[in-house]
């Protein structure tokens, strides 16, 4: 047991750095300006902080495949390659055609109020051993930093049969797995087995792996959602990864305030924001 690396206080205190610096004014505020009165719903998502949904047909995975751009040589690895998209207009009109019905409805819901996509990265993924912790960090257990209410959707874009997807623990056994210490450890502190602690506290720990298929897409809140992803064991996988915060006014006003940063954005960073 001595062997897991326990940090209550990183634990509590990295979710709130990011908070602090406006993403909690920032939702009050686009709550408050939203003036949503429909009745809201209690989804996956809603409940355990993640849930997979059908989010493109074939046609529109093709088209954001051909979309893809340059690779960003400093983010990429040889395993794991993060791209941009050809250019900001393409992505616009990638983003409207996504961003509609169901899929809209499920980001509207979840936040009660308007939201802004604040990065769109293409992820091509290898298939490799994963014994070398360093270069396989989001395959253990962890969460990603960032706000609490930033929200990210995970879209295959890609026939995938050979093992790739990502497990998950809910909402309330990471809450738990939080208070004693395992949060936003050190990657050389992450674990690929965290029953053993989740046993000795008595914490409920069922992992559930969800393994998209294309065109289907995981929403999840990275920084409340303890995961970690499965490289495929065969063939390479790619997919689109959209990260959404709260906003006052529609996506794409967001866009047109600010023109090039969710393109640029493929270090999927969160700026500071006084709202
Ligand atoms: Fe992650």
């Amino acid at each position: 047991m001595s062997d897991f690396y326990l940090d209550p206080k990183t634990a509590e205190s990295s979710r709130a750095t990011y908070d602090a610096t406006g993403y909690d004014k920032l939702y009050f505020s686009s709550i408050q300006q939203s003036n949503f009165t429909s009745e809201r719903y209690l989804d996956s998502l809603l409940l355990n902080g993640y849930s997979l949904n059908k989010i493109i047909d074939q046609k529109l995975t093709k088209e954001i495949l051909d979309g893809r751009g340059e690779m960003d040589e400093s983010r990429s690895k040889e395993f794991d390659q993060v791209f941009y998209f050809k250019d900001n207009d393409l992505l616009k009109e990638v983003l409207k055609k996504i961003l509609i019905e169901d899929v809209e409805k499920t980001i509207l819901n979840y936040y009660y109020s308007n939201f802004a996509v604040i990065f769109a990265v293409l992820l091509k993924t290898l298939p490799k051993e994963e014994k070398d912790l360093k270069d396989n960090p989001s395959m253990a257990w962890h969460c990603d930093m960032g706000p609490s209410n930033h929200l990210k959707l995970l879209i295959t874009l890609s026939e995938d049969e050979h093992g790739g997807g990502t497990e998950y623990l809910n909402r309330e056994t990471t809450d738990l797995l939080k208070k004693i210490g395992y949060g936003f450890v050190p990657i050389e502190h992450r674990k690929f087995d965290l029953k053993p602690l989740a046993e000795k506290n008595n914490i409920p720990f069922n992992i559930d792996l969800v393994k998209p298929k294309c065109g289907e897409g995981i929403f999840f809140e990275p920084a409340r959602t303890m995961h970690r992803g499965f490289r495929p064991t065969k063939g390479e996988s790619h997919r689109l990864v959209l990260g959404f915060i709260p906003w006052p006014a529609n996506w794409e006003n967001f866009h047109n305030q600010n023109p090039d940063f969710t393109f640029k954005n493929v270090g999927m960073s969160f700026p500071k924001i006084n709202p």
